[in-house]
């Protein structure tokens, strides 16, 4: 597979976006063009197109994704747009302004975007990008994942040409709009209770959302090297604790299992789900956070985790378990 180079016209796109939404449709990975940088975009309500963009990007951690969306409408229905955030997104949207917000979930049912989006966070990031890629989202009727489209430690691309040389080889598409009139990432607001917060500096000068707000947005430490906002905030961590690598479910345990092969003494456990019963690395990326919460909902205290193959995804997958298996000091009704 070689990406396919789709020629973004003056107008005419038609034929372009169905076919950009056709392999979004499908579980697709398609570059877009945004003002800030191209991004490489997912269905964000399918947990396996999502996995895909760790995988093609090579990134060896889930840290959370932005969903992109068309209009204010389709934003609200993803994350919480009141107070402050509504007042940026009335004013800077379309724009290089990225909102971190509580993630909104119904009362029944599920959240607008699949949990790998957020790395089982309640926040979620929200961008309402400029140009073609609105267009595109209008006409596909779901938010789009998207992180920048460079492979994981390498630079942003700001033209089509930067996404194929990265990625060509590992994704469906790239929409070609030339280069991005921006070139530097989004500005990243978090915005709760608290004061709000910058928590990337980018394409929209802090000093604008400033005056807009008339108060100051709390900064991290200066020189404070931030690769990933995401990996700041409180993640989901499970209630219970995971023992990894478990080759025995021990009595009262929950499991997480990985492939045909049950740990011994399967039968024994309170709960038990399976990451990818076939063993496909992708399909466990897209369940680890819906399978997760539903084994600390069954009340073990402790998780048995299965062993997880260490290449491609499982890197990712990895880390997590890590992350959510460190004692976390303080941890507690905030969470
Ligand atoms: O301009 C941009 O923002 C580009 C274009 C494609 O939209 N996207 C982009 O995505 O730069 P990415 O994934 O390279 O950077 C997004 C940053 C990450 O550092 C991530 O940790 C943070 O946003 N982030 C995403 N969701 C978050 C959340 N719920 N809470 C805090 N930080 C979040
Ligand atoms: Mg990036």
């Amino acid at each position: 597979m070689y990406a396919k180079r789709l020629l973004w016209q003056e107008t005419g796109n038609d034929e372009l976006l169905a076919e950009a939404a056709d392999i979004l449709k499908a579980g697709g990975l398609v570059a877009i063009p945004t003002e800030t940088v191209y991004g490489l975009a997912a269905d964000a309500t399918n947990g396996e197109a999502v996995a895909r963009i760790f995988e093609a990007k090579g990134r060896p951690r889930f840290n959370p994704l932005i969903a992109h969306v068309a209009d204010t409408a389709m934003a609200g229905r993803c994350g919480e747009l009141k107070g402050d955030a509504l007042r940026l997104a009335a004013h800077f949207w379309p724009g290089p302004l990225t909102l971190v917000v509580p993630l909104v979930v119904p009362l029944a049912g599920e959240a607008a975007v699949h949990p790998l989006v957020t790395a089982g966070q309640k926040n979620i990031a929200l961008r309402r990008p400029i140009g073609p890629t609105a267009e595109l989202i209008a006409r596909f009727g779901r938010p789009l994942a998207a992180p920048s489209a460079n492979r994981s430690g390498q630079l942003s691309p700001t033209s089509a040409d930067h996404v194929l040389e990265q990625l060509g080889d590992r994704i469906d598409a790239v929409i070609d709009a030339g280069p991005c009139t921006v070139g530097l990432e989004s500005t990243i607001v978090a915005i709760s209770d608290e004061a709000p917060r910058l928590l990337r500096p980018g394409g929209l000068a802090a000093e604008a959302i400033e005056e807009l707000l008339d108060r100051r947005l709390q900064r991290l430490a200066p020189g404070a090297h931030v690769e990933a906002p995401g990996m700041l905030a409180s993640h989901y961590a499970p209630r219970a604790a995971l023992r990894l690598n478990a080759a025995r479910v021990e009595a009262g345990e929950a499991l997480l299992a990985f492939g045909e092969k049950s740990p011994e003494n399967a039968a024994a456990a309170v709960a038990s789900r399976n990451l990818s019963a076939t063993g496909d690395l992708v399909e466990a990326a897209s369940r680890l956070f819906s399978d997760l919460h539903a084994l600390d909902e069954s009340g073990a205290a402790v998780i048995a985790v299965a062993p997880i193959p260490s290449h491609g995804l499982g890197e990712a997958i990895a880390d997590r378990l890590r992350r959510a298996a460190a004692p976390r000091p303080g941890l507690g009704a905030s969470d």
